[in-house]
């Protein structure tokens, strides 16, 4: 166990741990979906309630924004948590699991929630301390497209005025401790296409009398694997997965039609615009080659994540002096995140907080029906939350 650098930022989360994991666990228990918060915003805007010298308001039914004004000048930060849950059947065993069957906190937002109360808690102690303003955003519906953000960025005042955001999300496949800053291209965008063939149904025993949608498909999901091995440069980044392939219904009848899904994730702009072109030549050339016709839509998800360089290495700097040596330089990751929406508005970062550790078993994958987290990476996000807070309000 190496010893973190002592700073006030780390002395007082240190302290709040066992409120951290109360918040915590009492969020974990209680998940909810995306654009349904509506006891976890309640719970939150309770919470903050009780803090001094913030200003708790409710920019959409199931979210919380909680704003602090500093007592001395400088510019206006705004902090970012996530607060959904998933629709999945949790099998952990502790006795704070999910009390509502089929939902379940599997992506750690119960964890960002609690941190981001965290760092309302140790800001509003002493807001003299505090330059600019900060803004806290308990955002809904980060896991259910069209997402939270979109909503408070395009639908609020959320945004006006605001010099820099940033926000954390807690990660299983890093050590408890580690901080992960990345500039640049940090998180892909996540676009999903969808096929239909159509071709001509018939007996089983006489596929000479149908156009087979089945075969046809095949083939394009198997020239489909081609769009980025052939046809993209390896020194660029997209990954295509076929994830759904529907078509039958019995063992001696061919069917009409098959349909295909999939997702492509990009992080640069210009190869992003390029894709559905690159994928519908490849269904189109297919489809025609054995008489078949095709419907092909393609659906935007959410922006890259691309982190401002200077707010990154700002970043980079606090983790240094928060955790030393266990800050690194993070790993871009081909998932998604709305995050992304806020940086449309203004510079930005957003960074990973390690929750990985095999002894507690919280190293499962995100998403997983086992996952969960290791709870002293709390501190840890408080910390680099916090001191990021206060450095970010001095301005550049
Ligand atoms: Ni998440």
């Amino acid at each position: 166990m190496t010893t973190l650098p002592r700073t006030s930022a780390g002395e007082r989360a240190a302290a709040l741990a066992p409120q951290l994991t109360a918040w915590r666990r009492h969020l974990h228990q209680h998940p909810e979906l995306g654009f349904a918060e509506h006891e976890t915003s309640a719970y939150i805007a309770a919470e903050l309630s009780r803090l001094p010298h913030l200003s708790v308001t409710r920019p959409t039914a199931t979210s919380v924004l909680a704003v602090l004004q500093g007592g001395k000048p400088g510019q206006t930060v705004l902090l970012r948590a996530d607060i959904d849950a998933l629709p999945i059947l949790e099998e952990n065993s502790f006795e704070f699991v999910s009390s509502v069957p089929g939902v379940m906190h599997a992506c750690g937002h119960d964890g960002h929630t609690s941190i981001l109360l965290g760092v309302a808690r140790l800001l509003s102690e002493d807001p003299s301390q505090v330059n600019g303003q900060i803004r806290m955003i308990f955002q809904h519906a980060e896991e259910s497209g069209p997402g939270g953000a979109e909503e408070l960025v395009h639908g609020t005042e959320l945004m006006s005025g605001v010099d820099v955001v940033t926000g954390l999300h807690l990660n299983s496949q890093l050590p408890t401790g580690v901080v992960a800053v990345k500039p640049g291209a940090f998180m892909a965008a996540p676009d999903v296409f969808r096929v239909t063939i159509q071709g001509k149904g018939g007996h089983a025993a006489h596929p000479e009398e149908t156009v087979d949608p089945i075969v046809i498909g095949a083939q394009v999901i198997t020239n489909l694997q081609q769009v980025v091995s052939r046809g993209v440069s390896a020194l660029d980044n997209m990954v295509l997965s076929v994830t759904y392939f529907h078509a039958g219904t019995t063992h001696n009848v061919i069917p009409g039609s098959a349909e295909l899904m999939g997702t492509v994730r990009t992080f640069d702009a210009e190869l992003r615009s390029k894709a559905p072109g690159m994928l519908e030549r490849v269904v189109r050339g297919i489809t025609e080659a054995h008489g078949a016709t095709y419907t092909f839509a393609y659906e935007p998800g959410y922006r890259p994540v691309v982190n401002t360089d200077w707010v990154a290495e700002r970043l980079m700097g606090i983790a240094r002096a928060e955790v030393g040596d266990k800050a690194q330089l993070a790993t871009p990751s081909m998932g998604g995140e709305d995050f992304s929406a806020y940086l449309t508005r203004a510079p930005g970062a957003y960074f990973n907080v390690g929750s990985g550790n095999a002894e507690l078993e919280s190293d499962y994958p995100h998403h997983h029906p086992r996952f969960t987290i290791d709870e002293a990476s709390l501190v840890t996000g408080v910390r680099m939350l916090y001191a990021a807070a206060l450095e970010l309000g001095k301005g550049e």
